[in-house]
């Protein structure tokens, strides 16, 4: 297994434990980090839907708690429709426009350009971004002055 499969496949575990009762639609996000490991999240929905988080922002949000916010190096994305509580579909999930702000606050942080793979919950289909192409011309801290 290649690390970017590795990686897709730490992305479609972490959404295993998503929290989507509303949309029914689970999203796995795993992080690379700098020393190799791997930190990741899943969406986590609420009964007032519009204070859910996006599996992306739970996963860059570990990694800021763990004081590792500038270590960020790949990012992997998968979702999929939840059957039977388990998310299916191989069309590759990409990061809505909120998350990629998040995952621009980290790679200015590190001053990184992300690699962001994006794959959906099955199948073999896998996109591979940079974040500069994702969200160009961003706003971020370098115009704060970080
Ligand atoms: N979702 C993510 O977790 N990441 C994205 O980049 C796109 C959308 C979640 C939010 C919501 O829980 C569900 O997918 C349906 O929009």
């Amino acid at each position: 297994m290649t690390d970017t499969e590795a990686l897709i496949a730490a992305a479609r575990t972490a959404a295993r434990n998503a929290h989507a009762p509303y949309s029914r639609f689970a999203v796995g996000a795993a992080l690379r980090m700098t020393d190799g490991s791997v930190i990741t999240g899943a969406n986590f929905e609420n009964a007032s839907y519009g204070l859910s988080l996006c599996a992306e922002t739970v996963a860059v949000a570990t990694a800021s708690a763990q004081g590792r916010l500038s270590e960020i190096a790949e990012v992997a994305v998968i979702g999929g429709m939840m059957v039977d509580g388990v998310a299916t579909g191989d069309v590759p999930v990409r990061p809505c426009g909120r998350c990629r702000q998040v995952l621009n606050e980290a790679a200015q942080i590190g001053r990184r350009d992300l690699r962001v793979f994006c794959a959906g919950a099955e199948g073999d289909a896998v996109e591979e971004h940079r974040l500069s192409e994702l969200l160009p011309k961003a706003f971020g801290p370098a115009d704060l002055g970080l």
